[in-house]
């Protein structure tokens, strides 16, 4: 085992969060920062996640796979904290090679869970069975399959590889989920069929499967840049998002930890993914939100719908309340402001900075939904940078003073620094300001 992890650490791991509900364009980054990075590791959650990366006149989907994947001499690792949906991860494979060829290497962990095509019939009719109160998830089985994990009935990578173990967990897994799929009003599913089908996604990721702790733990420990790509947002994690209008994992930086197999002095920067304006896919609160001209314009001009799914998502304001309560959940190191250019369009620009609560200030996100529902925001209105053109500007200087206004507005609400902004899709379209905060 290189390193001691026992010795007062320094070392180059960078976490990677979305600090809001998610779709912050977090996949650009990470492929901008994977260029740098030995490891790039995804700790949570599953293929209801979308990024897209857009490298020249090519435009790479990832659900699954780390954008790290791009860069051959880099290792990407879907570690013990993911669900994992065989045939999408296929499918993602042969697309991504048909576009580049020669990609990096693949790791998957042998402890993370299998989405079977059961965890996505649940996922409809369970969302069917809530009726007006849906949750409005990405029908991925992504639910289904952590209720499982934490019934101790789910069916590990390892298991699933080894066709002496694969056929007989199945059976086993089966018996209980077509009795459940009957009592919500499904059809039960066929034994030999399914195990027909997943036997033959099995022999084809088998030599993708090991011991992942093992990998990242002596990345970590021997002192390489490691990156920890989270998905989703913070405010979708389990405990302290939105419940239950939130996803099955923990995509809070913490998740980093108990999604690879190392221990929290082992995180060194935390930089967490702001949209300049806000979004969220699904059911829940949004006080922010601009449910009238402003939130279409976002939309249209931001492109606002979903990768995954193709719905439209809710569009508003940025909010200092979430940002604030976002940095001290995630302990993060600074800010990498996504998609400034979109609020291009505006005269003006709104920041929600704290909330009336029945008529009563407050600067916190109330833990109760119910309660926080009863948020009406507070916005201060600053000057908009019109019409400029954001995406050619590649340092603060270049930035017109409104938009680094905005910026130093961020800074001051929430005390965490701006490291980064994002300007446009393409990997150049990006201003590093404190790389130190970044690799430190
Ligand atoms: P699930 O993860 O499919 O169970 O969906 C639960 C909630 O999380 C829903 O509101 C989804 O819209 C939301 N969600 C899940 N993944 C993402 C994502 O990658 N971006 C944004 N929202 C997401």
């Amino acid at each position: 085992m290189p390193g001691d992890p026992g010795r007062k650490l320094n070392m180059p791991t960078l976490v990677i969060v979305g600090a809001q509900w998610g779709d912050e364009a977090k996949g650009k980054l990470v492929d901008a920062l994977a260029t740098d990075a030995e490891l790039v590791v995804r700790y949570a959650g599953g293929n209801n996640a979308g990024h897209t990366v857009i490298v020249g006149d090519r435009e790479f989907k990832f659900q699954l796979i780390p954008s790290g994947i791009l860069h051959e001499r880099t290792v990407s690792v879907l570690a013990s904290g993911m669900v994992i949906c065989p045939k999408s991860l296929l499918e993602e494979l042969c697309r991504t090679k048909k576009l580049q060829p020669n990609i990096g290497t693949l790791r998957i962990s042998s402890a993370a869970h299998v989405v079977f095509p059961y965890h996505l019939k649940l996922d409809a009719l369970e969302e069917e069975a809530r009726g007006a109160n849906r949750i409005g998830t990405t029908s991925r089985g992504i639910g289904p399959a952590y209720q499982d994990k934490v019934a101790r009935i789910g069916i590990r990578m390892g298991e699933f590889v080894d066709p002496k173990r694969f056929p007989e967990r199945l059976k086993e897994v089966l018996v209980v989920k077509n009795r459940l799929l009957q009592l919500l009003g499904g059809e039960p599913l066929a034994y030999e069929e399914l195990l027909a089908e997943f036997s033959a996604y099995a022999a084809q990721i088998r030599p993708y499967v090991t011991d992942t702790d093992i990998i990242v733990q002596e990345a970590v420990y021997g002192g390489n840049r490691v990156l920890f790509e989270g998905a989703q947002g913070t405010f979708l994690d389990l405990d302290h998002g939105t419940y239950p209008f939130v996803t099955s994992s923990h995509p809070l930086s913490g998740g980093a930890c108990l999604g690879t197999g190392i221990g929290p002095r082992a995180i060194e920067n935390v930089i967490g993914v702001c949209k300049a304006y806000t979004t969220r896919v699904g059911s829940g609160p949004f006080p922010t939100e601009q449910d009238n001209e402003t939130g279409e314009w976002i939309r249209r001009h931001g492109k606002e719908f979903g990768t995954v799914t193709g719905r439209s998502r809710r569009c508003g304001w940025l909010d200092a309340v979430v940002l604030r309560q976002s940095a001290r959940i995630n302990s993060l190191s600074g800010w990498a402001v996504t998609r400034l250019d979109i609020l291009s369009v505006f005269d003006e620009v709104q920041i929600g900075t704290r909330y009336l609560l029945d008529g009563a200030p407050i600067d916190h996100m109330p833990t109760d939904l119910e309660v926080f529902g009863r948020c009406v925001p507070v916005f201060e209105t600053l000057p908009g940078w019109k019409d400029a053109d954001l995406r050619g500007c590649r340092t603060l200087a270049d930035l017109p003073p409104n938009a680094r206004a905005y910026l130093d507005f961020i800074e001051a609400q929430t005390g965490v620094p701006v490291a980064m902004v994002s300007v446009g899709p393409d990997r150049a379209e990006t201003i590093m300001i404190r790389p130190d905060l970044v690799w430190g």
